[in-house]
């Protein structure tokens, strides 16, 4: 009997540990479990394993973003690292500012074996009682953590009640943003710090949405174009009052503005520079000079964070340093963004746990699964709000090893278009099921950087010509993370990695038919000859700013090129502007080098002013606002 029920026990167990171990999706090859559910890379005929070790990130979003204890005196956060020493900086937000955000205490508060509080009674009183709570015993409060070594990890905030005990309340820790605006409707989102009801007032009327916990999305319509709202968003005792604006009927060719920029991962260079993952210096420069201009939305695409890790909770604490950084002046219009290389979320196979190597070989990484809930493309689609139009997956590509099953992650909101008056942004994705390790893509399966796999390029044809017959638009601008064309720090890769247009997606043990410098011909195929809309390619990847004048003239192929060559029939531009922050690029001898009309390695933003059929660029150096560059493209 005894001999038995160990035997059902183990069965037990066995059927346990298969259960965590997760599907390994077809499309990749050599990569298996060890029997204890390890996961491992082993390429056929090699005796050499590669080990995925899980990191263990010190700071989480979990364990950073995290709702302090109410005191006697103030607050109390314990952050459960008894190893985690550091610097608390603190001070009121006024919530009724056009643009809240903390103005900090001559005092801080030390974080020390994980544990802080920030004394309200004893220092925020009198005549640093900037908030009343004195009175009302109400106070919105905005603090800081740093580590020992001064690096910055989160900005965030808590509405505090009280006059001692105090007491954290809900509060919106991230947001209210403004999210795909159109003629009629706008989709305000958010996130609180606990399970809460919440309206959106705006028009007179109240929305609201019961279905999500946390992450707040409230569509609110029914409203005129090209008209300014009031919102107010009310959750507990709190109202926080903002604005936006309702695009224009499609085609009133008005004139309008709205901004560019990409790439503002953490810079060197101490501070705000690296917000955990983020440079919130530059970031806050583009928004403040953004809402400051006529914009009114601002295309972001790629390279928001850092990123690249395996841990989704570390990667959604730098994406929130990310939006935090944005939200002030995102409460006001909206920021839509796009993938990157840095929004990966990544299976890193390696040869032993202490060792990182990046020579060629010793490392294979590939995106994370299952798709459904581990993948770079989920997480990206949780953390932002954009139109769902874009294409489903690469599922029933030519590629899909079994039709009937789910083996590729999704394009939702990370491929979209959107349109505002007589202007198309269709949004790309060429990091699509990335597996960054490129000289080992043909051993694990997966997509390279800068590629755009079959059906997103057919989408992408597809809507194209859509747009195309749509007598309202007027232009369209494609935009995508990798140039066509690098001009300055990724010439090794991006779409054309030095010419060699053997690299290609590998998909369950094969390569794909087509090669990057093939696959970037059929990508300006479509925009240069099966368009007369498409005006501009806007990149980022590299850290500078270009304006490349792409046409009949410009050579775009390496020497000795054998295959067939493109003709291209009309003037498109490609203008890259990676310049939000993460550190620099200069320019390199490239075979259109002839073709770059500028290039800077200031840091820019990019305003596209559109009247009518007419658009000028115009790009200023949001640190110092000095123009950088100024065109007319059409
Ligand atoms: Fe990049």
């Amino acid at each position: 009997m005894k001999f038995k029920l160990s035997i059902i026990l183990s069965i037990v167990s066995l059927a346990v540990s298969a259960q965590s171990k997760k599907e390994i999706p077809e499309i990749y090859t050599n990569v298996h479990y060890e029997k204890d559910g390890t996961l491992y890379f082993q390429a056929k005929g090699s005796d050499e394993k590669k080990t995925y070790f899980p990191s263990s990130p010190r700071f989480t979003y979990d364990k950073i973003t995290i709702t302090p204890e109410g005191t006697e005196n103030g607050l109390l956060f314990n952050f459960k690292d008894t190893a985690f020493n550091g610097t608390m900086y603190y001070g009121f937000i006024h919530p009724e500012d056009k643009y809240p955000q903390p103005v900090f205490f001559k005092r801080t508060s030390a974080i020390k074996a994980g544990v802080a509080e920030i004394n309200i009674k004893n220092s925020l009183y009198g005549k640093y009682d900037a908030a009343g709570w004195e009175s009302s015993g109400r106070m919105r409060l905005g603090y800081r953590i740093a580590d020992d070594k001064g690096n910055i990890i989160y900005d965030g905030k808590i509405n505090v009640t009280g006059k001692g005990p105090f007491k954290p309340d809900v509060t919106i820790i991230s947001g209210p943003f403004v999210n795909r605006v159109t003629d009629s409707s706008a989709v305000i989102s958010f996130t609180t710090n606990i399970e809460t009801i919440v309206y959106v007032i705006t028009d007179g009327r109240s929305f609201t949405d019961k279905t999500q916990l946390k992450n707040y999305e409230i569509k609110v319509d029914g409203l005129k174009p090209a008209t300014r709202y009031e919102y107010t968003v009310k959750y507990g005792d709190y109202s926080d009052t903002f604005s936006f604006k309702t695009a224009p009927f499609s085609g009133s060719r008005d004139p309008f503005t709205f901004a560019f920029a990409s790439d503002s991962r953490a810079g060197q260079g101490g501070g705000e520079r690296n917000i955990y993952g983020t440079n919130a210096y530059m970031v806050k420069k583009i928004m403040a000079m953004t809402a400051n201009s006529k914009a009114e939305f601002l295309q972001f695409t790629g390279d928001m964070i850092s990123g690249y890790s395996d841990n989704q909770n570390r990667q959604k604490l730098e994406y929130f340093n990310w939006k935090n950084t944005i939200e002030p002046f995102a409460h006001y219009f909206p920021v839509y963004v796009g993938v990157g290389n840095h929004e990966v979320v990544e299976y890193l196979f390696r040869k032993d746990k202490n060792t990182y190597s990046w020579k060629p070989g010793d490392m294979a990484s590939i995106d994370k699964f299952p798709f459904e809930t581990e993948s770079a493309e989920q997480l990206f689609a949780k953390m932002f709000v954009h139109p769902h139009n874009g294409p489903k997956s690469e599922d029933g590509s030519k590629y899909d090893p079994d039709p009937g099953k789910t083996d590729f992650p999704s394009y939702d909101e990370n491929v979209y278009y959107y349109t505002y008056d007589n202007m198309a942004m269709v949004v790309l994705n060429s990091n699509y099921l990335y597996a960054p390790s490129e000289d080992m893509v043909h051993l694990t399966g997966g997509n390279i950087h800068g590629y755009i796999m079959d059906n997103q390029l057919e989408w992408f044809g597809n809507t194209i010509s859509k747009l195309e017959k749509d007598d309202n638009i007027d232009h369209i601008f494609v935009t995508i993370h990798t140039p066509a064309f690098p001009n300055g720090g990724h010439a090794n890769n991006d779409m054309w990695y030095f010419g060699n247009n053997e690299i290609r997606p590998y998909i369950a043990g094969k390569p794909v038919d087509k090669g990057i410098i093939e696959r970037r011909d059929e990508f300006l195929d479509i925009m240069v000859n099966k368009s007369q809309k498409v005006i501009a390619l806007l990149c980022g990847d590299e850290h500078n700013y270009s304006r490349l004048r792409i046409d009949g003239t410009t050579d775009i192929y390496p020497e000795n090129w054998e295959g067939s060559k493109l003709k291209l029939r009309r003037t498109i531009w490609q203008i890259t502007n990676g310049s939000s922050g993460a550190p620099y690029y200069a320019q390199e001898k490239l075979p259109w080098s002839g073709s770059v009309e500028i290039f800077s390695t200031k840091y820019a933003l990019v305003f596209f002013n559109i009247d009518g059929k007419s658009i000028d660029v115009e790009v200023i150096n949001p640190d110092t606002g000095e123009e950088v560059d100024k065109a007319k493209i059409r």
